[in-house]
């Protein structure tokens, strides 16, 4: 029986990868770790509670001395490692909550695994799941590959860009062994309302402003947050140690063109007359060091584990939609409180 830890596992993306090891692997022993922190929701994962090879830990990856007391206790033998600060605007005006959870947390979490396993690191592996974001910003046709030098804007792809490093270092110091995936922009079911899709799926519910920034042409790569769960489970089974792989939808939209579209198909969801929505798009002041474009070459993931993204942007999205439309209390529950606040102070 393997035991493994995930961190983050109440989160928008960590909630579907615990869901797909749980339900796939019966064998293993899964613990999901995590703070629940205003992005953490137990709810994304209400369904498997009950599983009997699953437990939920609350814990912060910040707190060294009981990261490396539960470590010592469980004896993991894999880590996939998701708990982190992830959305870019917060990360501008709280920098060093990012540097906290993202770099020290990582860094508690890479000692503990360290000292359980002693340099005895048969049948060990430890996961950083990351992003492109640290590769900066892209021109208009080049595309991010495993060796596109590292060069990151925000203090959130500053803080993942550091914790990658770390985990290398440790791989190359200590020789600890592990596999960092750098993906695109995830969408899909469960995801907080606070980044792009979800964010203006509820507002036009909602009949608010869609805030896009700057002129709207920024370009982003979006991948099914299922298919990102799927590439995630063929490279902690069978990614090579040491290895990088990026993982993209080979999807590319400008801002304004899948606010367009998201706004039609919400039309036609809400029976609303066509062109209803798009009146909400609202120009607001450009996020500050606003990457312009990132873009995703996964041809090495694809040849090397045959790993490509089975659900098309259309079907996505439609999904994405309903689950949203059919889960009115989980938003209600996740935009009250402190999300208002938020809000506030973002859009005001
Ligand atoms: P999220 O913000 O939805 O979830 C993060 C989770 O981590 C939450 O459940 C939160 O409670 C938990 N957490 C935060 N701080 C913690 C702490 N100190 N201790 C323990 N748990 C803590 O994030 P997400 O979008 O699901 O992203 C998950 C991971 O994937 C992150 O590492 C992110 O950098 C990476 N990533 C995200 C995307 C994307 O598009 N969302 C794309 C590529 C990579
Ligand atoms: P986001 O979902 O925050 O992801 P990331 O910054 O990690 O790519 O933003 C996606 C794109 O949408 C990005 O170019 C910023 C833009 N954006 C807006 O135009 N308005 C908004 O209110 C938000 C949250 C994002």
């Amino acid at each position: 029986m393997k035991k493994i830890l995930i961190t983050g596992g109440a989160g928008f993306i960590g909630s579907h990868v615990v869901r797909r090891f749980v339900t796939n692997y019966p064998t293993y022993q899964l613990f999901n770790l995590d703070a629940l922190t205003y992005a953490g929701n137990l709810e994304n994962i209400a369904d498997i509670e009950h599983l009997p090879n699953y437990t939920f830990v609350k814990g912060d990856i910040t707190d060294a001395d009981f990261i490396t007391a539960f470590f010592q206790k469980e004896q993991f033998e894999g880590v996939i490692h998701l708990a982190a600060e992830s959305h870019v605007d917060r990360s501008i005006t709280d920098p060093l909550a990012f540097v906290k959870t993202n770099v020290i947390g990582t860094m508690n979490l890479l000692n503990a695994a360290r000292e359980i396993w002693k340099n005895d690191f048969a049948g060990k592996r430890f996961y950083h799941i990351s992003t492109d974001e640290v590769y900066g910003s892209l021109g208009s046709t080049d595309l991010f590959t495993e060796t596109t030098p590292y060069d990151p804007n925000s203090p959130y792809s500053a803080s993942k860009a550091s914790s990658d490093h770390f985990v290398r270092a440790y791989g190359e110091t200590y020789g600890l062994p592990y596999v960092i995936t750098n993906c695109s922009n995830n969408y899909g079911p469960n995801h907080f309302p606070e980044k792009l899709i979800p964010l203006f799926i509820h507002n036009i519910i909602t009949n608010k402003p869609l805030p896009v920034y700057g002129d709207g042409k920024y370009t982003r790569d979006w991948l099914y947050v299922l298919d990102h769960a799927i590439a995630i489970d063929l490279v902690f089974h069978q990614g090579g140690n040491h290895e990088t792989y990026n993982i993209g939808g080979f999807n590319e939209w400008q801002n304004i063109d899948l606010v367009k579209l998201l706004c039609q198909k919400m039309d036609k969801k809400l029976g609303r007359m066509p062109g209803t929505s798009s009146q909400l798009i609202t120009y607001v002041k450009d996020r500050p060091g606003h990457d312009l474009r990132y873009a995703i070459d996964a041809s090495k993931i694809n040849t090397e584990l045959g790993w490509k993204p089975s659900v098309t942007f259309e079907e996505g999205l439609e999904q994405t939609i309903d689950w949203y439309l059919n889960n009115e209390v989980w938003l209600q529950h996740v935009t009250s409180g402190d999300y208002q606040k938020y809000y506030e102070k973002q859009y005001s």
